[in-house]
């Protein structure tokens, strides 16, 4: 009989381990009471297996670690540097690398060069950090991705695309206003979505009408090009690594967190083709981040980014990578458990309007159900749902996004199936158990970025 299936397998065996600690459900509500509620005040220690991010959480390669030990820790003019330059070069084309501590550095930086007080951004979705440098640049950030991006049901292919319709009525009706387009490839908000290069190419084309700019976030770029051939006519015989050189190209430059996609523990860079730019850029750099041959990082870092680019669009890699996320997306699915479809790159999205129809948006149904998963098993996720979206920066009110979603992210190289089955496990057990789960009540509100520090308590 012949198999229904062959199987693929991780492109790695694995050389060294780290023990993972099992708790009691007694130890994790206490846990839990201490935390607030809030999956990001948990200590690591009590967390058995944990997708609160993909964010610096890879397990590098043998040859990262062997990178580390060439680490030349010059302040100024590192080896390590000229390397990284090299490989974003090589793999992005752009001309001129500024390096940062992390994303968030190079999103700051890109603001305060490109944004004047009374801008407007257009973007497809928001990303927390991205916009609020936005926002503290002086710019009013304006969501222009498709409709179907805000419906957690939708199947459509390329939920991160632009809405072309919508682009240029912010171009008309901003005259002067508007530095750049903001466009993440995948979108993190939309549950890890990929843009096409069909519509990458049509934005390209309306931006130069209007003299705009387009600025990517590549954080998860390689992840966005694997989709795109799989799904996109023409790109099915190009490679990840050419798919990802060609989307560079149609974009003026790029912020990256080397935290994702280039397999690293920490570091960042922003990336532009203007000399002038990179010029202000390298400037605002020794005021905020380092010297312009640093950024944040130290040499070793910038060696373990440079090989983890390298690594990251291979199409193997890849291809284990989402095939594991994958892989649990369809366990949950064929369950009937809601959640974003078609399952994004990174991780798995549950959607808590549905898991939850008990639990009003102002009792925080994301974060309750945060809190409960980690209850049943120990699995650490994250919500990303009105927490996260904050509030209004001209109003002061709470923003109610149309998706409340909580995030079981996959680190790259990390966690074998096994693990993707006890998690998919606990989640069914909670999905039983729903109706017990009880909204939350906000105790402790932080001013920014509020999701990361705010505190609650069970209604
Ligand atoms: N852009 C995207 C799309 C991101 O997902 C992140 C971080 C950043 C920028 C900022 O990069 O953390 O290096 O400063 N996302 C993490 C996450 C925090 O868990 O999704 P950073």
């Amino acid at each position: 009989m012949p198999l229904p299936r062959r199987s693929w397998a991780e492109p790695f065996k694995i050389k060294v381990v780290e023990p993972l600690r099992l708790t009691t459900p007694e130890q994790r509500l206490a846990a839990l009471r201490e935390a607030g509620y809030n999956t990001f005040l948990l200590r690591s220690r009590d967390v058995y297996i944990d997708l609160l991010t993909d964010s610096g959480t890879s397990a590098m390669s043998d040859r990262q670690w062997a990178g580390m030990m060439l680490g030349d820790e010059a302040y100024a003019g590192s080896e390590n540097f000229y390397r990284l330059e090299t490989n974003v070069r090589r793999f992005y084309g752009y001309q001129h690398l500024i390096p940062t501590h992390q994303g968030r550095g190079a999103e700051h930086i890109i603001s305060r060069v490109l944004i004047k007080p009374g801008d407007v951004v257009p973007g497809n979705m928001y990303f927390t950090t991205t916009r609020l440098h936005q926002e503290m640049a002086g710019a009013r950030f304006v969501d222009v991705i498709i409709d179907e991006a805000h419906d957690p049901a939708s199947e459509h292919p390329f939920k991160g695309d632009i809405d072309l319709n919508k682009l240029e009525r912010v171009f008309v009706e901003n005259p002067g206003r508007v530095p750049y387009v903001s466009a993440a490839a995948t979108v993190n908000m939309a549950g890890g979505q990929p843009i096409s290069l069909a519509n990458l190419k049509a934005v390209r084309e309306l931006a130069n009408r209007y003299n705009v700019k387009v600025i990517l976030d590549a954080t998860r770029i390689a992840e966005n090009a694997w989709f795109i051939q799989q799904r996109e006519p023409g790109y099915e015989h190009r490679t990840v690594a050419q798919i990802v050189l060609e989307m560079c190209s149609l974009t003026d430059g790029c912020t990256m967190s080397a935290k994702k996609d280039p397999l690293a523990n920490i570091g960042g860079f922003l990336a532009v083709n203007d000399a002038e730019i990179a010029a202000q850029a390298a400037n605002l750099l020794v005021v905020y981040e380092g010297l312009h041959t640093y950024g944040g990082m130290a040499g070793r870092d910038m060696e373990a980014v440079a090989i983890g680019i390298e690594e990251s669009v291979q199409d193997d890699h890849i291809r284990a990578r989402i095939g594991q996320v994958q892989y649990l997306g369809d366990k949950l699915r064929d369950w009937g458990i809601p959640i974003v479809l078609p399952v994004g790159g990174h991780g798995i999205f549950l959607d808590a309007r549905a898991f939850l129809p008990h639990v009003p948006q102002d009792h925080y149904p994301a974060q309750a159900l945060a809190a409960a998963l980690y209850l049943d098993s120990g699995v650490r996720a994250m919500e990303r749902g009105i927490v996260s979206a904050g509030r209004d920066a001209e109003t002061g009110l709470e923003r109610h996004p149309k998706l409340e979603l909580v995030r079981l992210t996959i680190p790259r190289r990390v966690y074998t199936q096994a693990h993707m089955d006890v998690t998919a496990e606990s989640v069914y057990a909670v999905y039983e158990d729903r109706e017990k789960i009880p909204g939350l009540r906000m105790t402790f509100e932080p001013k920014l970025l509020r999701f990361f520090q705010a505190r609650f308590e069970p209604r």
